[in-house]
C-alpha cells in the first residue's frame, strides 16, 4: 500500500508555545499563525506509518469550493469518502439517468491531492430511488430485471472511476445478528446479490479494493455472520478484500472489548480492516442503538442538553474515548488499513439530526468554529 506523501513535519504544540510568547504585535502574530498553521502537521502525517486517516464530507463543500474546509481536509486527511454523492439515489436517480458533476469534482479533488479514495456505496437498501425495485409498469420488479439493474449500476460506476477510486464499499448493511437482512435485494434476488456485486466490481476494476461495510459490528451475532460470509467467499473465490466497521459509537457503547474482538476476527480471516464512519456521540439516548438511517425519534429537549456548549467533563470523556479507540486501532495497525471519520466538524455532522432531528452533538474532531478539539489533540498526542 503506498501512502501519499504529506506536508512537512511541524509540531503544533511547539508552535502554540512559541506564539504564546506574546511580545509581537497582534498583526504580526496573526500572520505568523496563519503561515505556520498552513504548514502544521496533520493527523494523516502523524499516522502515516500506521493507517490512512480519512474523512467523509458532503458535496456542498466541493460545489461551494469551501476553501476553509478543503484546506482542513488536505492538511489532516489522506483518504476521502463522499458522504452521500455516490449512493444509488444520488448518482443514478432513475434507470437511465446518471449524475456525475459533484462526483467528478470529488475524484478530481482526490487525484489533485494524492488522496486515497472510497466509493460509498454500490449496493444498499437505503438511499435508493423509488423506481429501483419497480418495473416499467410500476409492479415489483422480477429477479431478472433487478439483476440487470444491479449489473448495469455496478459495472458503469466502477468502470467510470477505474484506476482512480481505490476502494469501494461494495455492499452496505446486508447482514444482521441473526442472518441476512430481509431487504428487497434478498427478497427479489436472494442472498447471491452480494457475491454478484463483488464479482462485478472486481470484473470492472481488478485493482480496486472491495469492502463489505456495516454498523453494530461489535455484536457477536453480526461478527459471526460476517466471518462466516468471508470464509464462504474465500472458499469460493469471490473477491473480497476488506471489512468496514462503521463506528457510529457513543461514550458508553459499545463495549470496546467486543469491538476489538470483531477487528481481530476480521483480521484473522486475512481481511484488511477499515473503520469507515467513525463518530462518537456525546448525547444521551433512551433508545436501542442503531445506525439504520430510517430511524427517526421525536424531538425531546431532555435529550439535547448541550445547546450552549460542551461541558469540560464531557469534553474530557470524549477525548478519553477517542484515545481508547485509537489505542485499539494502533494495536491492529498491521491489518488496519484506514480510520475514516464521518465528517470533519461538529456543525456538519449527521448526528445533529440522527436519530433525532435538531440536536447539538459534538462527535467529530473539529468544533463549530472549525478549530481542533481536545479529542483531536489527544489523538495527535498518541503519536508524538
Ligand atoms: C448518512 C449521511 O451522513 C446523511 O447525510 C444522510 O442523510 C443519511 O446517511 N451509515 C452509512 C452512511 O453507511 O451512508 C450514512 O450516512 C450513515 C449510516
Amino acid at each position: 500500500m503506498s501512502k501519499p506523501i504529506k506536508q512537512n513535519r511541524m509540531d503544533r504544540r511547539s508552535f502554540i508555545g512559541k506564539t504564546s510568547i506574546a511580545l509581537a504585535g497582534i498583526a504580526a502574530l496573526k500572520s505568523q499563525a496563519f503561515a505556520m498553521a498552513a504548514e502544521s502537521v496533520g493527523l494523516a502525517e502523524l499516522y502515516k506509518d500506521d493507517f490512512y486517516i480519512g474523512a467523509a464530507f458532503g458535496g456542498r463543500i466541493l460545489m461551494n469550493n469551501d476553501e476553509e474546509m478543503l484546506g482542513i481536509i488536505k492538511r489532516e486527511f489522506n483518504s476521502i469518502s463522499s458522504e452521500n454523492d455516490f449512493k444509488w439515489a444520488s448518482i443514478q436517480p432513475s434507470d437511465d439517468e446518471w449524475r456525475f458533476e459533484v462526483q467528478d469534482k470529488f475524484v478530481k479533488f482526490g487525484l489533485d491531492n494524492n488522496m486515497h479514495m472510497l466509493g460509498h456505496c454500490l449496493v444498499w437498501h437505503s438511499q435508493v430511488p423509488r423506481s429501483l425495485f419497480r418495473d416499467a409498469d410500476g409492479n415489483q420488479i422480477s429477479k431478472e430485471g433487478l439483476l440487470k439493474k444491479l449489473d448495469y449500476h455496478v459495472l458503469t460506476l466502477v468502470d467510470k472511476y477505474k484506476g482512480k477510486m481505490n476502494a469501494w464499499d461494495v455492499v452496505n448493511e446486508a447482514i444482521e445478528e441473526r442472518g441476512w437482512r430481509n431487504s428487497n435485494w434478498v427478497r427479489i434476488i436472494g442472498k447471491e446479490f452480494m457475491e454478484r456485486a463483488f464479482n462485478l466490481a472486481h470484473e470492472a476494476d481488478p485493482n480496486a479494493h472491495l469492502i463489505y461495510n456495516d454498523y453494530n459490528m461489535d455484536k457477536k451475532g453480526k461478527r459471526d455472520q460476517v466471518v462466516e460470509m468471508v470464509k464462504d467467499f474465500k472458499k469460493r473465490g469471490i473477491p473480497i478484500h476488506g471489512i468496514g466497521l462503521q463506528g457510529h459509537v457513543g461514550l458508553d457503547y459499545p463495549d470496546l472489548r467486543e469491538f476489538e474482538a470483531s477487528i481481530k476476527a476480521f483480521a484473522d480471516e486475512g481481511m484488511k480492516v477499515h473503520i469507515t464512519e467513525l463518530d462518537v456521540t456525546v448525547l444521551p439516548y433512551d433508545w436501542g442503538r442503531t445506525a439504520e438511517i430510517s430511524t427517526n425519534r421525536e424531538y425531546a429537549a431532555s435529550l439535547n442538553p448541550y445547546t450552549e456548549g460542551l461541558p469540560k467533563d464531557v469534553d474530557k470523556k470524549l477525548a478519553d474515548r477517542y484515545v481508547e479507540l485509537f489505542k485499539i486501532f494502533l494495536k491492529y495497525r498491521d491489518s488496519m488499513e484506514r480510520v475514516t471519520f464521518w465528517g470533519v466538524s461538529d456543525d456538519q455532522s449527521w448526528k445533529n439530526n440522527f436519530p433525532m432531528r435538531g440536536r447539538t452533538d459534538y462527535p467529530l474532531l473539529f468544533d463549530r468554529e472549525h478549530k481542533p478539539k481536545s479529542c483531536y489533540d489527544a489523538i495527535a498526542a498518541l503519536k508524538k
